[in-house]
């Protein structure tokens, strides 16, 4: 077996990087990418950030092409809001599981059960779950989504039980109903190495994502999605951190706050599906114009309408009222 090389490596890594620029004129693409992705990925983003900034970023993207540099999720809803660009997701086998933890028919059977709840969906979801839905959220808006369903009393909230009891905690005067899905890489964390982490970084703050468990939510200082994270590190007076969600979160919080300090609790933190994505398969993807992700028809013009209702209440800083969705 040869030896790894990292002189090497670094120059091929360079060698794809133009590459990636080049193609990126020809083609007139945008690159968009999740904070979870790795860290040269990161290095060659056009716009990073969380499940709703790469939304929004994808509605205003003045390009022909966007390459969605996450999960499958991700590029539908990129496709859903674009019907006229071209969506191309570099790895087509980077799906979200806790996404498949949902289907149409055990959906229609639980409406059945609450014929007059409002249906919230995470947007870790297919898009034809998505159009069956009345509303999406993301981990960003998710309370404020909910608590703007003035016409309901009672929430089916889908895929995601952590996030939903998060929500269910923060919004009482709601009746949430669970659905059994969850993200496995985050689960992975426990309440123990949380606190383990603690006693090593006594100063640190825990920032933690709504999808880990309750059990870590209660020991953590701060819950918000990957976005928030940098926000919150930004504006605290604190400079180190106990990070539990994807280690990937770490390489754009270092390079944001140089002279701040953050950890992660576990070194299980990694979503395997996030990290299929490298520069070789950005490359490909635009050098083939594979994998082109579309969603179209009446599929598309309903989970359209779920996914710009949550752009509309959440682009209102407000937080505007949506009735009879
Ligand atoms: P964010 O919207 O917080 O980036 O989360 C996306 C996700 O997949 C979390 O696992
Ligand atoms: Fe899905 Fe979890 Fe990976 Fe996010 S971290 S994409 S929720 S499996």
């Amino acid at each position: 077996m040869k030896a790894y090389n990292k002189t090497a490596d670094i120059k091929y890594k360079e060698n794809l990087k133009k590459k990636i620029a080049r193609l990126k004129k020809e083609r007139n693409a945008v690159i968009i990418v999740h904070n979870y992705q790795r860290d040269e990925i990161q290095d060659i983003a056009d716009i990073s950030g969380d499940s709703l900034a790469l939304s929004q970023a994808a509605v205003r993207a003045d390009a022909r092409v966007i390459v969605f540099c996450g999960v499958d999720f991700m590029a539908e809803s990129a496709s859903i809001l674009n019907p006229d660009k071209i969506v191309l997701l570099p790895v087509k086998e980077a799906g979200c599981p806790m996404a498949d933890m949902v289907t149409i028919e055990r959906l229609k059977e639980k409406k059945k059960e609450y014929p007059n709840a409002a249906i919230v969906c995470y947007v870790n979801s297919s898009a034809t779950i998505k159009a069956e839905s009345d509303i999406c959220c993301t981990s960003s808006n998710a309370i404020q989504i909910v608590k703007s369903l003035k016409d309901y009393k009672e929430v089916i909230f889908i895929p995601d039980k952590n996030l939903g009891r998060y929500v269910q905690d923060n919004v009482p005067e709601k009746k949430i109903i669970l659905w059994e899905g969850f993200c496995p890489t985050h689960i992975r964390v426990s309440k123990e190495e949380i606190l383990r982490a603690k006693k090593e970084h006594p100063d640190a703050e825990v920032i933690a994502h709504p999808e880990c468990n309750p059990d870590v939510i209660s020991v953590s200082d701060h819950i918000c999605s990957t976005g928030g994270m940098f926000k919150y590190a930004k504006a605290s007076k604190s400079t180190s951190f106990i990070i539990a969600t994807e280690s990937g979160m770490l390489y754009g919080l270092k390079r944001a706050n140089p002279d701040k300090h953050f950890y992660v609790p576990s070194e299980r933190l990694v979503c395997p599906t996030m990290k299929l994505t490298t520069l070789g398969w950005v490359a490909h993807s635009l050098e083939a114009m594979e994998y082109q992700i579309k969603i179209e028809g009446e599929i598309r013009e309903r989970s359209y309408k779920a996914l710009e209702r949550m752009l509309r209440v959440s682009g209102e800083k407000s937080g505007a009222a949506i009735s009879g969705v």
